[in-house]
């Protein structure tokens, strides 16, 4: 079977009479031999048994865990072939589920597409071999021992390791998943590029954290790069990692990064962009797209700890964020104390609750920056956005469906779609970032 296309799951796409046949672990190009293992009236779904003719967009594996591991998923293939790819998602989607026949531009890829990640979320378990901490295997919650990564910063790794041998020298218990029973569930670890610096998230089953000052003395000593570190505890049977309840046990309370001139203070439970490198390029071509001149009132919806608004503020009259999470709005307030912005106002609310009263109150809002979650824009927001006179509205989105989805209902309503720019966020996995413009159709 010949493979011609790349699904969003990453898996290589061919047909057999007729039906669309998914294939994890071939990519376009790719002649191979498949075993149908599921087979539904206009689909199915192969295994790669073998691959008779290698695509020219194939290369071998550098990470030894790539073929356990669930984090990356198109290791197999080169990177340049990933961006022509991730774009023709776009286009897909844009077609498929919008019904639009837009420009989508070329992704914006990395120079150097490793060590990129600011964040990992390591579980810990015990296993045969005994203790265990990485990431879980694909599709199932086994987890892979980690002993590299390579698109995680290296100082991540760093403390992982130590992390881990520390646990087993102080014979702290790991979680088990099974009987729900043990101490240790997540490392949860941050790093700052800018800086250097280290925090570490330490996620309980207990309330206590045993040999916690020991523990932390030598992790201390053995990376001097930590600054932070936090203590949450998980009680509940559930895959959600982090608890209600989290402490700091030692150092700062944030960890401190700047994303281009802006400093930002990151809490350990906050949503802060994972690839910070890409972030910068991501926020450059927001400023770009909204073409601000000073006067104007910028409705940073979906905000999270107010990064983007903040990073346009200097170009913008007043900014004015909107989330749901409270700890990020809090944040969002001190990073602009921080950065010395006193022209922006956060509010911490669903966006599609607080939009119609920011509509009415301001009269004609000049911009809007919508970065929703997976899951896309509340129809009701898309509604209000439809009747109020907005100039200019900066879609971000990490799931092209929703935002296909999402754009072709503005189009029917008012606005007129610009280009779709993809951005590669995630080097090696399957996800693609896009930043849409939408204008107001002059009446
Ligand atoms: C993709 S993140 C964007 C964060 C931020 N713009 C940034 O660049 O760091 C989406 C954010 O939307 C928030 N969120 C989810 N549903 C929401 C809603 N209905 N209204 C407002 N915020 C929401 C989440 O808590 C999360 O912080």
């Amino acid at each position: 079977m010949d493979i011609t296309g790349l699904s969003h799951e990453a898996s290589g796409v061919g047909r057999i009479e007729g039906r669309v046949v998914f294939v994890p672990e071939a990519i376009p190009g790719d002649r191979v031999k498949i075993r149908l293992v599921h087979l539904k009236k206009r689909l199915g779904y192969g295994e790669l048994v073998e691959i008779l003719e290698a695509s020219s967009d194939r290369r071998a594996q550098s990470c030894p865990h790539a073929p356990e591991c669930g984090g990356c998923q198109l290791q197999h293939m080169e990177y340049g072939a990933q961006l022509r790819w991730k774009r023709q998602q776009v286009v897909d989607a844009m077609e498929r589920i919008g019904g639009l026949d837009l420009e989508v531009l070329p992704t914006v890829g990395m120079n150097i597409p490793y060590h990129y990640r600011n964040k990992a979320q390591l579980p810990l378990g015990q296993a045969d071999s005994g203790l265990v901490m990485g990431f879980f295997r694909k599709g199932s919650h086994d987890i892979v021992d980690m002993e590299t990564c390579e698109i995680q910063h290296p100082l991540i790794t760093k403390l992982a390791l130590v992390l881990k041998r520390t646990v087993q020298e102080l014979g702290i218990e790991p979680y088990d998943e099974i009987n729900h029973t043990g101490v240790l569930r997540h490392a949860v670890i941050r790093v700052s590029f800018s800086r250097d610096q280290l925090m570490l998230i330490l996620v309980t089953r207990t309330s206590d954290l045993p040999k916690q000052n020991e523990f932390l003395t030598r992790l201390r000593e053995a990376v001097p790069e930590l600054v932070s570190v936090a203590h949450n505890v998980n009680p509940d049977v559930t895959n959600v990692i982090l608890g209600r309840d989290t402490r700091v046990i030692w150092g700062e309370s944030y960890l401190m990064d700047s994303i281009g001139h802006l400093d930002y203070a990151i809490s350990p439970g906050s949503f802060f962009q994972v690839n910070p490198v890409q972030t910068k390029v991501l926020y450059d071509l927001v400023r770009e797209a909204m073409q601000l001149n000073g006067s104007e009132t910028v409705l940073d919806l979906y905000c999270g700890a107010g990064t983007i608004g903040l990073y346009l503020a200097a170009d913008a009259r007043e900014i004015i964020g909107v989330e749901t999470f409270a700890a990020a709005v809090e944040d969002a307030r001190y990073n602009a104390r921080l950065n010395g912005i006193d022209r922006a106002t956060f509010y911490v609310g669903r966006a599609e609750d607080v939009l119609p009263e920011l509509v009415k109150e301001h009269g004609k809002v000049d911009g809007v920056i919508l970065d929703p979650p997976r899951k896309g824009c509340d129809p009701s927001l898309l509604e209000t956005l439809a009747t109020a006179q907005i100039r200019r509205i900066c879609y971000v989105s990490c799931n092209p469906s929703t935002l296909a989805r999402d754009l072709s209902y503005l189009k029917k309503n008012g606005y007129v779609p610009g280009p779709v720019q993809p951005v590669d966020m995630f080097p090696w996995t399957r996800h693609v970032e896009c930043v849409a413009l939408m204008s107001r159709v002059e009446k």
